[in-house]
């Protein structure tokens, strides 16, 4: 579509900014409580909870508590939580088998979560690093992160938390062929109405740092991510991907980070016109908190103006920590 202009003075542009109506009137893009997903990371024990030091506002929680983030979501009307375990280095294993215990974090929080708010939407992460002694997505075998061994493992994640009552399952280990592998074994086991939203476009990101703090990722990990996460470099390629993952049965993708990334946002969206999702990552938050924190931003305008970014940008729904503190400003 090409822009019309009509010369100046009859095209003023300045008159539709005249006033808080007319520009109300002529907004295009707005960011509602609908669009947010709440990730939220859970941690053994009773009652209690820790912060994360990188992320100021976020915590982690035991399973009863986050039942209680189940009851707030409600309150505020955020339509979906995204849990993520955190596991000290005695939880850690090489073969990961924690991952599909039916009885590990996620699924219990899951559980727990149906058990007090039905309606809330809960969204998994499929990845091995959190049980991983490695830090790693996939198994690790002479140094090499192998791939199809790792998506017979996926499936099994998957399926526990399918089992568990998941709602919206999220793979976000970059290996290629799981969606497929998923989306075959849901089908296979009768689980034909959970949804797979693809980390699709997810990329080798230094903007993790604080979420591997988070989940205790970060003293585990050895090396690098690069040869599974994308190149950030690349464009064309998350084109391929999302075309791939589709095809494969996802219902929904993701690109990762976000704000570095919106560019691919946007062509995700003109391309496929599918469901979309960023993911703001916890070191765009981490960044935009300690700014605020030190008075150089202001916190609630540029946390608001960083989520509407992403609507701008094409995307339906953001996952994001601030998902509670813009959901309470949404909702006055
Ligand atoms: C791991 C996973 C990561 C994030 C979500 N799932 C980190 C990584 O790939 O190392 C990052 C989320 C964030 O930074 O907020 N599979």
């Amino acid at each position: 579509m090409k822009p019309t202009v009509a010369p100046f003075p009859a095209a003023r542009l300045r008159r539709m900014r005249q006033s808080p109506a007319l520009r109300a009137l002529a907004r295009q893009n707005t960011l509602t409580v609908d669009d947010l997903i709440w990730p939220v990371f859970v941690m053994d024990g009773k009652d209690d909870e820790t912060p994360v030091a990188s992320m100021p506002g976020v915590v982690r929680r035991t399973v009863d508590r986050v039942a209680k983030v189940a009851k707030e979501a409600q309150l505020l009307g955020i339509p979906a939580i995204c849990i993520f375990p955190y596991t000290g280095m005695a939880a850690r294993t090489e073969d990961c088998a924690m991952a599909w215990d039916p009885d590990n974090l996620t699924n219990q929080a899951i559980r727990a979560i149906k058990d007090v708010a039905p309606d809330i939407a809960v969204m998994t992460d499929i990845a091995l690093d959190p049980y991983n002694i490695n830090g790693h997505d996939g198994f690790v075998e002479n140094g090499e992160i192998v791939n199809d061994r790792t998506v017979a493992a996926l499936v099994k994640m998957a399926l526990a938390q399918a089992k568990a009552g998941a709602d919206i399952l999220g793979p976000s280990d970059m290996m290629d062929g799981r969606i497929g592998a998923i989306r075959t074994a849901l089908e296979a086991e009768g689980h034909q109405n959970v949804t797979i939203l693809s980390y699709t476009a997810k990329y080798a990101s230094s903007f993790y740092g604080p979420f591997r703090d988070a989940v205790g990722a970060s003293s585990a990990l050895t090396g690098d991510k690069n040869t599974y996460q994308m190149d950030p470099g690349n464009s064309d390629e998350a084109l391929r991907l999302v075309a791939r993952d589709l095809a494969e049965g996802a219902d929904m993708v993701m690109v990762k980070p976000g704000m570095p990334y919106l560019d691919i946002c946007r062509r995700v969206k003109d391309t496929f016109g599918v469901p979309t999702y960023a993911y703001q990552v916890s070191g765009e938050y981490a960044m935009l908190q300690a700014a605020a924190q030190n008075g150089w931003l202001d916190g609630d305008k540029v946390m608001m103006e960083s989520l509407l970014s992403f609507k701008r940008a094409g995307c339906d729904g953001i996952l994001t920590y601030f998902a509670p503190a813009a959901a309470k400003l949404l909702n006055g």
